[in-house]
């Protein structure tokens, strides 16, 4: 396996991503327990021993849960003498090495954490001062590796500039302090760093190898600098692609992550895994329903599914998300593939699907509405015309279903069905209209990408309008399918957190809203495929499409196609 590791490592790097680090350690995603999203970084080794306990208790190790591991907090404010990492000898009496023996007594794998900035992350506002591992990579992975680490969580604070090489036994208390004046206060948390974010985690990779023990290397840059492209898969073996979940949990958070989760999910593969954060399941913030969508959506989006609550006494609602042997088995599937974006109901339902081992797929069906309702999922929206099916959250059989599947569904639940024998619906075809060719006014313009012309500036009076558009001999009500590009991504919660709104209108009538997802963090890569049902077509070549946007900016767009 150690062999294996370095050689995976070594193609790795020539190859620039075709290679996941798949050593092994993770080759499908880590499960386990952190305590951030619970407590934040007050913990204490006799916290971390109850987790440890309370999974094996709950009979939750069993069912793969088997990573505790470390959050902020635990580390000491100051090297020993030698420069070596230091604990909180109040938070951890006994000592770092003693508590991983203790959970790996108890057949489970212990995690540390650190940062890849001179301190690492904390609740104080920047002021806990913790020790983060920049410019001290090779020792610190030497000594976790030692105290018997499998796991790390590698953050990024106070990352914002470079820790200057130590000379042996120089008075390190002195040179953190000149540096710490170097580090703007904005650096204990930078969405924007001066620096790439990937030789960070490099050094860190690199380092972890030399230790020649399996550790797995969780990378949490926040998605700051896409890392699902640098590719991370080479770097790391999961990489968190959105700012944190929380605390506190919110069904805005979970809105903002899935969309920075459209352009990425084909980075996910067996050995690496886009990480969409901890679970807050178990939490205040999230209704049961919405507990139950956000685990089933990570789950089948191969998030590594870290437990982040109080284990002393969760509910039986929680154990019973957490324990649903249907849903961990998506997550665990061994191909290894992420759900995809299928198609999005503006405020009303999303549908995601993808492949599992067994030939079958797995579709998830996000009711955005904040009431219950009967919500129809249309299986040509996964490409099916008819499939048999399983709710994989109640276990029940529904039989095969044509065409669509109703059923009753919370406010922010959702549908999870595993469909087997699907009979393909027919391919879609589009007539393709250039956004190049299209009339623009206010201040629409042109740029061109990869020799396509793309259409910018659309909304806030721009706008941009498809003529002669082909209604069939029929006209009425066709679907539309767009290639846009939006890199409009953030780390906060907005009306549309990494989406923008489009308000799409056919012969001038009534403009529907499309709100759609980020295609990439920068202004080249296009989404494909982003459908709208759309009626008042007119038979003929004598149909306009206009987009604008009242209050925004809609994407850039690349063309439209129509359904024929
Ligand atoms: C300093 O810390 C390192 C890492 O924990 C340890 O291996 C080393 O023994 C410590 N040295 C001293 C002098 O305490
Ligand atoms: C480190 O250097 C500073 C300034 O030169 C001095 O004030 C401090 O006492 C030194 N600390 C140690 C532990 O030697
Ligand atoms: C330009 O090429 C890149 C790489 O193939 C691709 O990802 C992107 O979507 C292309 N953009 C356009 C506008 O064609």
């Amino acid at each position: 396996m150690l062999k294996l590791q370095s050689i995976y490592l070594a193609l790795g790097l020539l190859a620039h991503g075709v290679f996941a680090i798949d050593d092994g350690t993770a080759s499908t995603p880590p499960m386990g327990w952190n305590p951030y999203n619970a407590f934040s970084c007050s913990t204490t080794e006799a916290m971390y021993k109850n987790a440890a306990q309370r999974l094996v208790n709950l009979g939750l190790s069993n069912l793969g849960y088997r990573y505790v591991n470390l959050d902020c907090g635990w580390q000491g404010k100051a090297r020993n003498s030698s420069g070596g990492f230091t604990w909180d000898t109040g938070k951890i009496p006994n000592g770092i090495p003693a508590l991983a023996s203790y959970i790996h007594s108890l057949g489970l794998k212990f995690g540390v954490y650190s940062d890849g900035g001179v301190y690492s992350c904390d609740d104080q506002g920047g002021n806990g001062h913790y020790l983060g591992s920049l410019g001290h990579e090779a020792s610190d992975a030497a000594s976790f590796a030692s105290w018997g680490a499998d796991y790390l969580k590698y953050d990024n604070c106070f990352a914002g500039a470079h820790m200057p090489i130590f000379p042996a036994r120089t008075n390190e208390s002195r040179l953190i302090e000149l540096f710490s004046l170097l580090v703007s206060g904005t650096d204990f948390v930078d969405y924007n760093p001066p620096f790439n974010t990937e030789d960070h985690m490099t050094a860190m990779r690199d380092a972890l190898a030399a230790t020649k023990r399996p550790i797995v290397f969780s990378i949490c840059e926040w998605g700051v600098q896409d890392p699902a492209r640098w590719p991370a898969s080479s770097v790391g073996h999961s990489w968190r692609m959105s700012n944190d979940i929380g605390p506190p949990a919110s069904w805005d958070n979970l809105f903002r992550i899935i969309n920075q989760l459209v352009p990425i999910t084909q980075f996910a593969q067996r050995g690496g895994w886009n990480d969409l954060d901890m679970l807050e399941v178990g939490n205040n913030g999230l209704t049961a329903a919405e507990q139950q969508t956000h685990f089933a959506f990570w789950a089948a989006a191969k998030s590594p599914l870290i437990i982040s609550t109080d284990l002393t006494n969760p509910s039986s609602q929680t154990l019973s998300i957490l324990s649903n042997t249907r849903i961990i088995g998506l997550n665990q599937d061994s191909l290894g593939r992420s759900i995809s974006f299928k198609r999005r109901y503006t405020n009303d339902h999303d549908v995601w699907a993808g492949p599992l081992a067994d030939g079958s797929t797995v579709a998830i069906v996000i009711n955005w509405q904040n009431s219950a309702r009967t919500l129809t999922f249309d299986l040509t929206d996964v490409g099916f015309k008819s499939a048999n099916a399983v709710d994989l959250i109640t276990g029940s059989s529904l039989g095969t279903l044509s065409g669509t599947y109703s059923a009753s569904v919370a406010a922010h639940g959702s549908l999870v069905l595993k469909l087997t024998n699907g009979v393909a619906s027919p391919a879609r075809t589009f007539t393709s209209y250039a956004a190049g060719s299209a009339s623009l006014s206010g201040g629409a313009n042109t740029r061109v990408v990869n020799s396509t012309t793309v259409v910018g500036f659309v909304g806030n009076g721009g706008t941009l309008t498809f003529n002669n558009v082909d209604g069939g001999s029929a006209g009425g009500t066709k679907l539309l399918s767009f290639d846009y590009i939006n890199a409009d991504f953030t780390m906060g919660n907005t009306a549309c957190s990494n989406c923008r709104n489009a308000y799409v209108s056919v012969n001038g009538g009534t403009a529907v809203q499309a709100q759609m997802p980020i295609s990439a963090q920068n202004w080249n890569v296009v989404f494909s495929g982003y459908l709208l049902s759309m009626s008042g077509f007119k038979p003929g070549k004598v149909n306009t499409v206009t987009i604008s946007n009242p209050s925004g900016y809609a994407p850039d767009f690349v063309k439209m196609g129509v359904a024929v």
